[in-house]
Formats: C-alpha cells, structure tokens, sequence
C-alpha cells in the first residue's frame, strides 16, 4: 500500500468559474512548480483570469488542489485537446514533499481523465520531477536547455552595434517584422513555414500533437493571445520573395519582466546562410518598439541539447544556460 493512501490529504477540484479558487490555484501550482529556479515565469492572474475565462471550446481542463488541514499545499492541472496527449502539471510546496501528495494528485488526475487521453506528458526543471514522472512509469522524451539573456542587451549583438554589418546580415535576405497580428498579405507565408514548425521541431521520443496552423486557427490564437496579455514581435525572412524562415518573441503585457523568444525556423534548404541571426537580430530591433518590453529584465529561449547551431547561435546573442526541461510522457493507464 502506498504513503498516499494512509496519508490525511484531501484532495478537491477547482471549479474555474470561481476567481478566487482558481488564483489559489494558479498561486501554488506555480509555487511548487518553479521553487528554487532562477527568473522562472508563471502565468499572472489577469492572464490566468482570461486563459479561463475564455476556454477553447474543444479542451478539457482539469483543474486539482491538494489540502492537508485546510492548508493547500500541491495543484495539478491537465488540459486535452481531443486526440492529443493530455498535458499536465503536479506542484508540490517544497515544504510538504515526499509525503505522498504528489502520487495521490497523480492519481486523482489519471482517474478524471482516465476517458479522455490515452498518452500523458509532463514537464519539470527538477530532478525531483524527473524522478517522480519516471516512479510514475513515465519515461524522459525530450530536453531543452532553458537559456536566458539578461537585458538590457549588450551593444555588440545588437544591430547597430559594434559587431560588423557581415557578422549581422545574411545576404540576398529580407527581414519582414510586425508586431501583433500576422499582417494580411504575409499569413499564408506564416501559416505554411509556422505549420512545418510543428512537423520539424525537434521532440525527441515524444507523441507529436496534430497541426493546427490554418489560417482561421492562426487568427483565433493571435485573438486568444492578445486577450491573454501577449503582444506577439514577429519576423519573417524573405529570399527572392519566398518566406523561408520566421521567429518570434512573446511579451506579456501583465508580466512583462520575462519575455519569450519563441519558435526560430529557417528552413532546411536554406541553412547555414546567417538567416537565424539575421532574423533574430531584426526580430530584438523590432521588439524595442514595445513599450512594455523596456522593463523587462531578461529574454528566456529553449534549445534542444544536441541543436548545436542553435546553441551556438543563442550564446553569441549573450544567452546564457539557467535549467534544463525535460519532457516526459507515460500511458495514462500503465501497465
Ligand atoms: C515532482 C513533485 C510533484 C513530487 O511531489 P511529492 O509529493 O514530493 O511526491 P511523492 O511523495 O508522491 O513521491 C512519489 C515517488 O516519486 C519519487 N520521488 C519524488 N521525489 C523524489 C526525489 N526528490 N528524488 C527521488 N525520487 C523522488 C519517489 O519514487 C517517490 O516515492 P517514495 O517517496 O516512496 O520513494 C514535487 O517534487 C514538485 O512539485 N516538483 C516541482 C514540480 C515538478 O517538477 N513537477 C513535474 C512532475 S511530473
């Protein structure tokens, strides 16, 4: 018999209508989550307030707080999309570990969700995580190295800087940037090389979710984005006028002390031509025209351990190693 099963802890869903709870719940997922890591972002509340007050109409959120005493002290939460891995997340304060909540959250989530997902993924930054996923009969798909650069930039990386025009500009390329929405002539370029994205992204061992990037899907989530506080800085690179690579960079108008930079692809026939620095560097100039983005203190990147032109790439920029994702995935019903 387990601990989880002698131990006193009660363990409730949220009902994410109910502001209140679902701040709380927000608080110690996130708590639990990114106790002892270094400039670790977590959802704001107006962000988690519009996350859920608005949900994708397909998805399924599982939302579960852990209490001992009428103490919270773990969260877990799971959102599926029909036919995808569902993904959850289980915190525990870091004062109330190996006690067994985290196993009981597990399987109270497993039970809730038990006919809606066959696969499950987590991530963690812990080894305690990867410890507890792999005691779970889950196993390790992919890691990324979570890189930061801290801001302000230095000059030398920085267009305009004091790195010559040959190290910063990729010939024959054209940068096209904005800032929110895809501008209209530009989408189906975005929409097809955002779509080889999801099918070129390096995932390691594991299950790759369906496509999602037509056009209409495409505006919903610029809309849901920008709802949720994000403005999307993003740049497409042109050669002779076909797309041929993009990136992008998240800033979060609640929360803008950690900024993102997402998604950088350049597409295979077209490597090692300079195009990502080219876009980076475009992308970084085009970020100073958001004015939220002037208090921010550092810019975070995730690079798969063996992508070596993107790491290298990444720490000419100033970025720097702060933890390492790892991603696991398991059978919801092992065995
Ligand atoms: C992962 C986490 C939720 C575990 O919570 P917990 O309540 O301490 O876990 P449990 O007590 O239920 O542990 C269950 C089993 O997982 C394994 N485990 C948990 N923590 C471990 C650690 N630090 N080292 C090695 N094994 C560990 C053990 O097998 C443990 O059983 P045991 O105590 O009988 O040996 C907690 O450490 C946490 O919040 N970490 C940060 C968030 C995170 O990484 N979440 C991702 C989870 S997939």
């Amino acid at each position: 018999m387990s601990e989880a099963q002698h131990s006193p802890v009660q363990i409730v869903p949220v009902d994410p209508t109910d502001r209140e709870a679902l701040l709380a719940w927000n608080a110690v997922l996130g708590e639990g989550f990114n106790a002892g890591r270094e400039a670790a972002w977590w959802a704001s509340d107006e962000t988690t307030l519009a996350q859920f007050g608005d949900p994708k109409p397909e998805r399924l959120s599982v939302l579960l707080v852990a209490s001992l005493d009428g103490e919270m002290v773990g969260a877990a939460g799971a959102e599926v999309d029909p036919g995808d891995p569902a993904e959850v997340e289980i915190s525990v304060l870091p004062t109330h570990r190996r006690q067994g909540i985290g196993a009981a959250l597990a399987a109270a989530l497993r039970e809730t969700l038990a006919d809606h997902a066959e696969v499950v993924q987590a991530e963690s930054y812990s080894e305690a995580g990867v410890a507890f996923a792999l005691a779970q009969g889950m196993r390790l798909g992919n890691q990324e190295h979570r890189l930061l650069l801290d801001l302000p930039v230095g000059r030398a990386a920085l267009p305009g800087g004091d790195s010559s025009d040959a190290d910063r500009t990729a010939p024959g390329i054209e940068v096209r940037t904005w800032r929110g929405a895809c501008p209209q002539e530009l989408i189906q370029d975005w929409a097809r090389l955002s779509t080889q994205m999801e099918t070129d992204v390096p995932m390691g061992d594991l299950t790759r979710p369906a496509s999602r990037s037509d056009v209409t899907e495409l505006r919903r989530g610029e809309q849901r984005m920008d709802a949720q506080g994000w403005t999307l800085v993003r740049g497409l690179a042109y050669d002779a006028g076909t797309a041929v690579g993009y990136t992008e960079i998240f800033v979060n108008r609640h929360d803008p002390e950690i900024l993102t930079q997402d998604d950088t692809l350049v597409d295979r026939a077209h490597r090692g031509r300079g195009i990502g620095r080219a876009l980076k560097l475009a992308n970084l100039e085009n970020l100073a025209g958001v004015p939220e983005a002037g208090s921010a203190r550092w810019i975070q990147t995730y690079t798969a351990l063996d992508n070596t032109p993107m790491l290298v790439l990444n720490r000419s920029l100033g970025f720097r190693q702060a933890d390492v994702l790892s991603i696991l995935e398991g059978e919801l019903r092992p065995g």
